[in-house]
């Protein structure tokens, strides 16, 4: 927990006992798939233990590909992945709120590479919320007097990460305070086959590095 959730006032609370119930739930063990998936497919987001890694070997471990093959009831492939750094002052569109581009049907995960209390907002999909921008300029920063929920600030620390069903929960990147926020980004699609087939015989894929490349040209229809 870091300070910067104070800033989130009436929800700092809230998130601090998030975090105090799922650190006492995963102390001792990695994750076993049951409670995390549960969350996932609920909520749309869960909080999980990973190796801080960009090596997909390494990063899919059996607890994490359980998970995210439990999700999609099938192989997954990887069809985008890369790091990302911010700053305090860096901002872009994904600082506003947004659900991002791409099929129902995929998983983002985000993967803290150094330590840093910059991180994710997000509202649960069991809050929905009257908000549905189509282009960049729609956007907001913050979702006030569109009904009622509760944002939280998902802030990982080194070890653990968000996974997000990202085209359907309203999120934003929250920039660090000081320092830089380092992350290691993966998009994930359901496949026919594992991760490692798909991606001999996809090796263009390689080059994405956060989204679906269709997407970005035309993101309104
Ligand atoms: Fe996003």
């Amino acid at each position: 927990m870091t300070d910067f959730v104070e800033k989130w006032g009436r929800y700092a609370d809230a998130h601090r006992q998030y975090r105090a119930d799922y650190l006492a739930k995963a102390k001792g063990r990695r994750f076993t798939c049951g409670d995390e998936l549960e969350t996932l497919r609920r909520l749309g987001w869960a909080e999980i233990p990973v190796n801080p890694t960009t090596d997909l070997n390494a990063l899919f471990t059996s607890e994490l590909t359980g998970l995210v093959s439990g999700f999609f009831g099938s192989h997954f492939a990887v069809v985008f992945r890369g790091e990302m750094e911010r700053g305090p002052e860096d901002r872009d569109e994904s600082a506003f709120w947004h659900r991002d581009s791409g099929p129902f049907a995929h998983l983002r995960l985000l993967v803290p590479l150094v330590e840093s209390d910059g991180g994710t907002a997000v509202v649960s999909l069991t809050e929905p919320v009257d908000y549905d921008p189509v282009t960049l300029n729609e956007r907001r920063s913050n979702l006030e007097g569109l009904g009622e929920h509760t944002p939280w600030l998902v802030t990982p620390p080194v070890g653990e990460a968000l996974i997000i069903q990202a085209s359907r929960v309203l999120h934003r990147a929250v920039p660090p305070s000081k320092g830089v926020r380092k992350i290691f980004q993966v998009g994930l699609i359901p496949s026919l086959e594992p991760w490692q087939v798909f991606d001999r015989k996809h090796p263009l894929l390689r080059k994405n590095t956060n989204s679906f490349p269709e997407y970005e040209i035309d993101n309104a229809c």
